[in-house]
């Protein structure tokens, strides 16, 4: 079988999701809506994949050469919208018409309409699926004999007789054609109907009144052809989208114990043995080792975790660690945070630029910014780096096996020496050598009998 020209129709104004941003372009699972049919059709070994576009403009470049966008001017029904890739279909050849909202199709589905299509020798080959609530969709109008005679919209109120509503069986809005039949009926398709739209279905009766066959691929497994129409309907998807994509790690080794509150985008990469705990998001191109503890109440975004690291209540956006690292509760870890192996970022400890050594730490309360610290090192409670002078930001190096004192803040640029100490309270402005201790505070003076004096009292008697 020669590999078919996949048509995908993503212009339509998207209406029913009330919202700026193209349809087609909301996200599901980390990736937008077309970019899940458009993996589907490259899956599928699509010998061109070309994507019909509004004219916004909103879709450029966002994918690779292999992609054609083609300008459909204005939505004027997906009949005219096919029409706006007609230079790229070829007539001797076949085509699949995929729809932009409809994104868990999957390559092996449109390689099977494919082969349905082929094999039954038919000019057109709708996918359809029985809906036990088949509302919004277009119903499958079948003649005495059984075989398809036309689709009915039903969008509006018009196009649909009230039996024809009670129809269960519905156009996916997916199709395979030969390319000659299905630019030879387009040119007969008119916008008379409830709508004042080209549909693309009332093409068929043109083909089988031209004499092609036109068939129709019953989809045993209607959750792949859900279309997303509002966000109602994206969420419904999401919910499968996510079902897939748990399914898949759990097979593959992972442990996620509350499937339902846990969010894992389609790129995400877990290792075995990984343990994904409740209410738990792993976003983006977020990469996990193998013997990690996720969770709960985490959320890493974009970030590199590596073998048997430890996250726990916490939030990582950009950032690295190395094996057995471990994070929180509570810490914010951000772009350019790096925790080599076995170093700790402890409670309520930000983070962000800093490559934090191996097994260095930085247990509680604490602000690390632009800092290279070494390893071994320890960093009191209340450790906070004064990264910015108000106009530029400096780093602080820290050497390896120092002991920072609690409430230390190093005034940045800085360098503290290896196995230096400083003194807890300590506002280090200068450099620190190597094994020295920093005290950079002022000494402590007890005022005596402070409460007597205040209140007006007699001193006590002292002892000569
Ligand atoms: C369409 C079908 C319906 C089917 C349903 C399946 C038509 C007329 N109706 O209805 O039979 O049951 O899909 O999900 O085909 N588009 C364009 N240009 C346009 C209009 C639409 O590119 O001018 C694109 C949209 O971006 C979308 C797809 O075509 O990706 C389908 O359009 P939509 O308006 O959502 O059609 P439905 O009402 O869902
Ligand atoms: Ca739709």
């Amino acid at each position: 079988m020669a590999s078919p020209t996949v048509v995908i129709l993503a212009a339509g104004h998207g209406t029913r999701m009330r919202s700026k941003l193209p349809k087609v372009l909301h996200d599901l699972c980390g990736r937008p809506l077309i970019a899940w049919s458009i993996a589907a059709a490259a899956e599928a070994g699509a010998g061109r994949i070309v994507v019909v576009v509004g004219p916004g403009g909103e879709l450029d470049g966002l994918f690779g050469d292999d992609v054609v966008l083609t300008i459909q001017a204005q939505a004027l029904g997906t009949g005219d919208a096919i029409g706006a890739a007609a230079l790229e279909i070829d007539p001797a050849g076949q085509v699949i018409v995929l729809a932009g909202d409809v994104p868990l199709i999957t390559g092996e589905l449109i390689r099977e309409l494919a082969r349905v299509h082929e094999a039954g020798g038919a000019a057109a080959t709708m996918a359809t699926m029985v809906l036990a609530d088949p509302s919004g969709y277009g119903r499958v109008v079948r003649d005495a004999a059984g075989e398809v005679e036309r689709v009915v919209e039903t969008r509006r109120p018009g196009d649909a007789t009230i039996d024809q509503l009670a129809i269960d069986e519905v156009n996916t809005g997916i199709f395979a054609f030969g390319g000659g039949a299905l630019l030879d009926a387009l040119a007969g398709i008119t916008a008379e109907n409830a709508q004042d739209e080209y549909y693309l279905p009332d093409v068929l009766p043109l083909i089988a009144a031209a004499g092609g066959r036109v068939a129709a691929h019953v989809v045993d497994d209607p959750g792949l052809m859900l279309g997303v129409n509002d966000r109602a309907g994206l969420a419904v998807v999401r919910e499968e989208a996510q079902r897939r994509i748990h399914a898949a790690h759990m097979l593959a080794g992972v442990t996620i114990i509350q499937p339902a509150t846990t969010t894992i985008d389609f790129a995400v990469e877990i290792g075995a043995d990984t343990v994904i705990e409740p209410c738990t998001q792993l976003r983006g191109s977020t990469r996990i080792g193998a013997g990690a503890v996720i969770g709960p109440h985490s959320t890493v975004i974009d970030s590199a975790l590596g073998d048997h690291t430890r996250v726990v209540h916490s939030h990582l956006h950009g950032c690295e660690l190395h094996d057995r690292a471990s994070v929180g509760p509570f810490a914010y870890l951000r772009p350019g945070a790096l925790l080599r192996e076995e170093a700790r970022a402890g409670t309520f400890v930000e983070i962000k630029n800093s490559d934090i050594g191996v097994r260095a730490k930085v247990p509680h309360l604490s602000y690390i910014g632009d800092a290279d610290i070494g390893e071994a090192t320890n960093l009191g409670a209340g450790s906070i780096t004064a990264n910015y002078d108000g106009k530029a930001k400096h780093r602080t190096q820290i050497g390896a096996r120092v002991h920072g004192g609690v409430d230390t803040s190093y005034v940045a640029p800085v360098t503290i020496g290896d196995d230096a100490w400083t003194a807890a309270g300590s506002v280090v402005t200068d450099d620190v050598p190597p094994g020295a201790l920093a005290v950079a505070r002022t000494r402590q003076r007890n005022v005596p009998d402070y409460e007597a004096r205040r209140a007006g009292r007699e001193l006590p008697e002292r002892g000569a």
